[in-house]
């Protein structure tokens, strides 16, 4: 049995770091484990521009550990009224990595988002061009559509004739759930320019979790965890070395009070164990030998970018993950498997 791995720094396609006293909470996760992160402008009010995205970086510079060498990647949120010139001059002085569309109201801190896509072509291809990936969430938001089926009917709605108009827009299908996503991807793989991140979560729960002895409200995120079924083709997919296919957490922290109540909030707080939790599941796949592919070298493949200079090492070793994390006096974030045991551990990362 392998006892210890050593990969490739890996970096995070899809981050949420928060502000203020969450960000300084959250990000010594993050920078411990990865090389880089995309961060996701989704704050409020969102990043969608030069002065905003700025900002943003050096506030999370700000807030890093000393010693890290851990890059934040940012990223701008599109909005209906976002201007291709502004967007350009980002990726142009290399502050922005990608531009993520959120169609409105479909997750947390969304209602600025795209209310229709005709309205947001002239950016779009503007990034055609240019070669900024564009991130997408892929669910519609349709109220007739069911929860459950609203990553599916974006494909056919939304992402299927986006690719059709704009061939050579480099698209990132975010945090994919179902199995319709996983083969949509891999019929496009010969492009190359269309990629999706993966979850820890979404490779460990399916939607029973959710209601398992009671309904869990930390085990609740969008898109929401689909069947087993669906869940088991993710983790073909992870596992299965496919360039298409990389690691974004979707860390998405919240207060314990924004989760645990009537109307709890979308998100699932994976950073402290975020490599530990991918590497139980490339384990249990009896696939330890394709984590680096998925966490280190698939991403950077797509986005054009030199992999990690430094290397991390996991042992299998037992070690219980914090039943919570402090970020200020009155408020703390439950991580993804708080008080549970996992049987990897990083302990080392080198630069
Ligand atoms: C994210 C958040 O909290 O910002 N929530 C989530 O459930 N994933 C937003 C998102 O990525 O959808
Ligand atoms: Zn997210």
């Amino acid at each position: 049995m392998t006892q210890s791995l050593t990969l490739r720094r890996p970096d995070d396609w899809h981050l949420h770091l928060r502000a203020g006293a969450m960000l300084r909470a959250v990000l010594p996760f993050t920078a411990a484990q990865f090389g880089r992160a995309i961060v996701m402008p989704n704050l409020r009010p969102p990043v969608t521009d030069r002065a905003g995205a700025r900002a943003y970086r050096d506030e999370i510079r700000a807030a890093l550990p000393a010693g890290t060498d851990f890059r934040p990647l940012m990223t701008c949120y599109l909005t209906d009224r976002s201007d291709p010139d502004e967007i350009a001059a980002g990726h142009d002085e290399g502050l922005f990595t990608a531009v993520k569309l959120y169609p409105a109201h479909a997750t947390t801190n969304s209602d600025q988002g795209v209310s229709e896509l005709r309205l947001v072509m002239p950016v779009l291809e503007r990034m055609q061009r240019i070669g900024l990936p564009l991130l997408v969430h892929g669910e519609v938001t349709d109220p007739a559509v069911d929860v459950f089926d609203r990553e599916a009917v974006f494909i056919e709605r939304v992402l299927a004739p986006l690719l059709r108009d704009l061939p050579a827009l480099r698209v990132v299908f975010e945090h994919v759930t179902t199995a319709d996503a996983v083969a949509f991807v891999r019929a496009e793989a010969d492009s190359g320019r269309l990629g999706a991140t993966i979850t820890a979560h979404h490779l460990m729960i399916n939607r029973s979790a959710l209601f398992a002895g009671g309904i869990r409200p930390h085990l609740y995120c969008l898109p929401v965890a689909k069947r087993e079924r669906h869940r088991l083709a993710l983790v073909e997919a992870a596992t299965s070395g496919a360039a298409a296919f990389f690691l974004g957490t979707d860390s998405a922290p919240h207060g314990i009070t924004a989760k645990e109540t009537a109307c709890g909030c979308a998100g699932i707080f994976t950073a402290p164990a975020a490599l530990e939790l991918y590497a139980e599941v490339f384990d249990q796949a009896g696939r330890l030998d394709r984590l680096e592919d998925f966490a280190s070298l698939n991403g950077p493949r797509f986005y054009g970018v030199p992999v990690n200079a430094g290397r991390v090492t996991l042992v299998r070793e037992a070690w219980t993950v914090p039943e919570r994390i402090d970020v200020s006096a009155d408020t703390a974030v439950v991580p993804f498997r708080a008080g549970e045991p996992l049987g990897w551990r990083l302990v080392s990362s080198s630069v």
